[in-house]
C-alpha cells in the first residue's frame, strides 16, 4: 500500500494524468471504478461509479456530508447507542435533535455470557413524523456487535413504515469479521438499497487510519445530497493516495500469505488477537462481552473495587475514574464508554471499559501482564 502511494506521488505529470493535482470532487476515476467493481459484486447490483458513489476524507467526512445534505435544523437523527461520537457531534452541528436507543447486554441462555441486544419496540418508539436519519453502525464501535440478517431486516421494516427516512449505514469495519459473515442492509431488498447511503474506508481495512479516504455508496439520489455538501467541504480528495488505495483494493483479491485473499488474511489476524485480549481481560477479573466483528472489546469491570483517590472523584462517571486508574496505575489505556453515550443514558457504561486489540502481539502480551496486577483489586467472590 505505502509503494503504491511512493509510485503515485512519483509519476511524471502528463495531461492525461496530473495525479498530485486535485482529483474529481465525487472521487477519482481509478477508486470510484475499483469500488464500483468491488461492491457490485458484493451487493450483487451493477453500481455506477459516476453516479452512486462519493470518495470523502475518511469515513468521518463521508458521514458529515451525508448529514449536511440531509438535515434540516429540528429533524430527528435516531442512533443506536453506545454510538460512535462523531455521529452525535456531527448531527447536533447540523441543527438536529438525537433520539438514541441503547443496546442491552443480555445473557445468553445456553453459555451465560453477554450480548448486546437491540430491543426493538424501543427503536420503533423512537421514530416520529421528524425523523429524518437513522444511524446503524455494523461491526459496531465500541461494543464489536454485528448486525444479523434478521436484525437488520426488522430494522428495514421499521424504516419502511417512515417514508421519509434515510439510513446511514457505517460499516468501516466490514472485513472485520470472525464468526458470520457481514451483512450490509443495503442488499436486503430494492427498497432498502433505496433508502440508504452505505459508508466504509479503507483506514481500518489497509491500517492506514493517517491517509484519511473513504467512501459512500448508495442511490443517486441520495449520493448526490452528500456530494453537493462535499464539493463546499474538502471540495477534493487527495488525489495520489485515492489513486494508492485503487491499486491496494485491487491486489487485496489476489491471493496473501496462503490465504484466498487479503480479507481472510485480516479476519484471521485479527482474531487471533480478539482471542488473546478475551482471555487476558478474563484473567485480570474484567469480564469481556466478546465482539463478533471490529477491534474493540468491552469488558464488564465491575468485580474491581476502585481504590482512592480515584472511587471518590464525583466529577465523573466510575467508568472514567476506571480508565484512569487503568492508565495510571496499571499502565493500559481503556476508553470510558460513556463518551460513546448522550446525557441520558451515560451511566449506562458505567461498570465497562473499552479496549482495543489492533497492536502487535508485544503489545498485547505486556498488556495482559500489567491487567494481572488488577487481580489485587477484585471483590471478593
Ligand atoms: C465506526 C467508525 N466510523 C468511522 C470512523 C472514522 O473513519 P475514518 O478514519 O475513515 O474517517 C471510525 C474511526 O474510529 C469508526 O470507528
Amino acid at each position: 500500500v505505502s509503494e503504491a502511494a511512493a509510485a503515485a506521488v512519483l509519476q511524471q505529470n502528463n495531461l492525461d494524468f496530473m495525479v498530485n493535482q486535485y482529483a474529481r470532487s465525487a472521487g477519482h476515476l481509478s477508486l470510484v471504478n475499483t469500488l464500483a467493481t468491488k461492491y457490485s459484486a458484493l451487493y450483487k447490483r451493477k453500481i455506477n461509479p459516476l453516479t452512486e458513489i462519493l470518495v470523502a476524507d475518511g469515513a468521518s467526512e463521508a458521514l458529515a456530508t451525508a448529514m449536511l445534505g440531509l438535515l434540516n435544523e429540528g429533524d430527528e437523527v435516531v442512533v443506536i447507542e453506545p454510538a460512535f461520537d462523531i455521529y452525535i457531534a456531527q448531527a447536533e452541528m447540523c441543527g438536529a435533535v438525537l433520539k438514541p436507543v441503547p443496546l442491552r447486554v443480555v445473557k445468553n441462555n445456553n453459555d451465560n455470557r453477554a450480548h448486546w441486544a437491540l430491543d426493538f419496540k424501543e427503536l420503533e418508539a423512537a421514530f416520529t413524523s421528524k425523523t429524518r436519519l437513522l444511524i446503524i453502525n455494523t461491526p459496531q464501535n465500541p461494543t464489536g456487535k454485528m448486525f444479523s440478517r434478521s436484525e437488520l431486516a426488522q430494522i428495514a421494516e421499521i424504516v419502511a413504515k417512515w417514508p421519509q427516512v434515510v439510513v446511514i449505514s457505517d460499516e468501516v469495519y466490514e472485513h472485520m469479521t470472525y464468526d458470520e459473515p457481514h451483512v450490509s442492509i443495503a442488499t436486503l431488498s430494492e427498497e432498502i438499497w433505496q433508502r440508504t447511503l452505505t459508508i466504509s474506508s479503507a483506514g481500518k481495512t489497509f491500517s492506514i487510519t493517517g491517509w484519511k479516504i473513504g467512501w459512500l455508496i448508495g442511490p443517486e439520489h441520495l449520493v448526490r445530497c452528500a456530494a453537493i455538501a462535499h464539493q463546499w467541504l474538502p471540495f477534493s480528495v487527495a488525489t495520489p493516495l485515492q489513486e494508492a488505495v485503487a491499486s491496494a483494493l485491487q491486489t487485496a483479491e489476489k491471493k496473501y500469505e496462503n490465504h484466498n485473499n487479503y480479507y481472510d488474511w485480516l479476519a484471521k489476524f485479527y482474531s487471533s488477537k480478539r482471542e488473546f485480549l478475551c482471555k487476558a481481560l478474563e484473567a485480570a477479573g474484567i469480564t469481556p462481552i466478546i465482539p463478533e466483528g471490529g477491534f474493540f472489546i468491552v469488558g464488564d469491570t465491575s468485580r474491581i473495587i476502585l481504590p482512592e483517590p480515584y472511587a471518590s472523584d464525583s466529577s465523573v462517571t466510575r467508568d472514567w475514574s476506571l480508565c484512569r486508574w487503568l492508565t495510571k496505575e496499571i499502565g493500559v489505556a481503556a476508553i470510558p464508554p460513556s463518551s460513546f453515550y448522550g446525557e441520558k443514558n451515560k451511566l449506562q457504561a458505567a461498570n465497562y471499559a473499552r479496549f482495543a486489540f489492533c497492536k502487535p502481539d508485544e503489545v498485547l502480551e505486556e498488556a495482559a501482564r500489567r491487567l494481572l496486577k488488577c487481580r489485587e483489586f477484585l471483590k471478593k467472590e
